[in-house]
């Protein structure tokens, strides 16, 4: 069994996911609205990728015999700048998310919580891969600048996102 404080920890990550979920959503929309609708399908595929971490760490806690207590949501950010800002917010939100995820791992790490130390080094790995994939974009953007033909190609490319790219 976890310790409760542990089991706190996790579902207020489970919160955070979702938080982050949402967020990428209110992007997506905005995105689409603006008809930038390769971005607005990579912000939702990335929506739908925080949505299956909240459930991994759901699952891990109905798993180990716990109460998984589900937290309201904050409302996201919904209006932007620009597409390129957008980026820049993700990058952001993932930077955030990965300390949240090292304090956790380092909570789980004093709390000798060792199936939830295995179980988070998921999210550690992954975070790696969310900041690059995001880091990566933002670069684009800051090359493409707002040159209207390079902007759309880069929309389109971004809307070639495959959900098997994207991990778990
Ligand atoms: Fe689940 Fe992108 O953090």
């Amino acid at each position: 069994m976890l310790s409760q404080v542990m089991q706190d920890a996790i579902n207020e990550q489970i919160n955070n996911e979702l938080f982050a979920s949402y967020s990428y959503l209110s992007m997506s929309a905005w995105c689409e609205h603006q008809q930038f609708t390769g971005s607005a399908r990579w912000m939702r595929m990335q929506s739908e990728e925080e949505r299956r971490h909240a459930l991994k760490l759901q699952d891990f806690l109905l798993a180990r015999n716990c109460r998984v207590i589900l937290q309201p949501l904050a409302q996201p950010v919904v209006d932007f700048e620009s597409v390129s800002s957008i980026f820049e917010q993700a990058l952001a939100q993932e930077q955030i998310v990965t300390s949240q995820i090292d304090k956790l791992y380092e909570l789980a790490f004093q709390e000798k919580a060792f199936a939830a130390l295995v179980e988070l080094e998921w999210f550690i790995t992954e975070q790696v891969e969310e900041e690059k994939a995001a880091r990566e974009i933002v670069h684009k953007f800051n090359m493409v600048k707002d040159d209207p033909a390079s902007l759309l190609d880069l929309d389109r490319e971004l809307g070639e996102r495959q959900a098997e790219e994207a991990g778990a």
